[in-house]
């Protein structure tokens, strides 16, 4: 079997992090933060170490400003309706998941806010200062948020986020970083990004289990929660504590997957960012050059190179090329990839198209057997 579907969730893991998640549930789980016995705080050790490790490698500062939440909608979702008041406009990108645009969208649709859509361009490369000067044009005196994908999760298009940061700095709004598809790729500085809040998954480019997402939150900044429950501080209050991470974390934490994160994040560190991106552009420039031998191939952003690529094939739905690829062994996603904005924004027919993408266990031969493969479906 071959994966190239690690955008969708990475696999496999790396065994210390198979060996980590056995460990907690064999021999440390106890309920963080809930009691003072051993297993207890056992837990609570891993929760407190594996926030350190995401501050060192993202450079956050205070390890309590990385806050744990269920994945990177349930993160995004806390910091949107977090911070947005009644009458605010909020700008989002033309490439944006989901996971941005649904909360996005249904808060519109209730009269709450009003939003714009600024244009990225994937198409076409060295547009940075066409994509400002588009969410210049669209900023309003009522624009009190910026949130945007650091990467597309349909292609390997990346926004210039410093930049996009430094100008909702001089524009006094906030900006939040959807990080689902950069965290663990390409590096991320937590301050001189500038940003107010980065939303991430620990089971991407980070390599822990299903079952937990961060938001790395700036210092100082204050939320409305989105849910409230206890964790074990300030238990006879009526209201959720004031500070991070405890004030956004209601109910039990998911110990198991934030201990496996721990390793992956281990895991990442070892290799290198750097040496992880280089290794996904190589594999998307050879897997370009291959794909372009086919006949009929549409390669999507095509000039953009990193970690993911979209194509589709003449003649043939994405459902039906995802399901003969699967049948030859080979897992990829097709079809919406829940980014109905991205698709529309590069154009794709009804049905969508076929993802590819890469992570670390990845190689040159992975991309011939696709290729080889698809040769296949392409004459059936
Ligand atoms: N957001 C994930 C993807 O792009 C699940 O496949």
């Amino acid at each position: 079997m071959i994966y190239l579907d690690n955008a969708a969730t990475s696999f496999p893991k790396p065994k210390s992090v198979q060996d980590e998640v056995i460990s907690c549930i064999k021999s440390y789980g106890g309920n963080p933060g809930r009691g003072s016995h051993a297993l207890s705080l056992a837990a609570a050790d891993k929760i407190y170490e594996c926030r350190a490790a995401l501050s060192e490698l993202f450079g956050l500062g205070a390890p309590e400003n990385a806050v744990f939440t269920l994945n990177t909608t349930h993160a995004l979702n806390t910091v949107i309706k977090g911070a947005l008041r009644q009458g605010d406009h909020v700008l989002i990108s033309d490439m944006e998941h989901n996971a941005v645009f649904r909360p996005i969208y249904r808060l519109a649709r209730e009269g709450f806010i009003k939003y714009s859509v600024f244009r990225t361009f994937p198409d076409r490369p060295d547009l940075e200062d066409n994509i400002l000067s588009d969410i210049s044009a669209k900023l309003t005196p009522r624009t009190r948020m910026l949130v945007c994908a650091h990467a597309s999760n349909i292609c390997s298009s990346v926004l210039p986020i410093r930049k996009i940061g430094e100008l909702c700095r001089k524009s006094g709004i906030l900006f939040v970083v959807d990080a689902a598809q950069s965290a663990g790729h390409i590096p991320i500085d937590f301050h001189l990004l500038g940003a107010d809040a980065v939303c991430l998954p620990g089971h991407k480019g980070l390599y822990g289990p299903q079952g937990c997402g961060v938001i790395l939150l700036r210092e100082g900044l204050t939320l409305k929660t989105l849910t409230e429950g206890g964790n074990g501080v300030n238990s006879l209050e009526g209201t959720m504590p004031e500070l991070p991470p405890e004030r956004y974390e209601a109910g039990t934490l998911p110990t198991p997957a934030v201990a496996g994160l721990l390793r992956g994040i281990s895991e990442v560190s070892r290799l290198g960012i750097d040496s992880i991106h280089r290794h996904e552009c190589a594999l998307y420039e050879y897997a370009r050059e291959r794909l372009s031998e086919l006949d009929g191939i549409k390669i999507y952003a095509s000039d953009r190179v990193g970690s993911v690529l979209l194509f589709n094939l003449e003649g043939k739905s994405a459902d039906s090329v995802g399901d003969a690829l699967n049948g030859a062994g080979i897992c990829v996603r097709s079809g919406y990839h829940c980014a109905a904005l991205a698709h529309k924004t590069l154009a794709t027919p009804p049905g969508g198209a076929v993802r590819v993408s890469f992570g670390i266990y990845n190689t040159l031969a992975d991309v011939d057997t696709l290729v080889n493969a698809l040769r296949t479906i392409k004459s059936l």
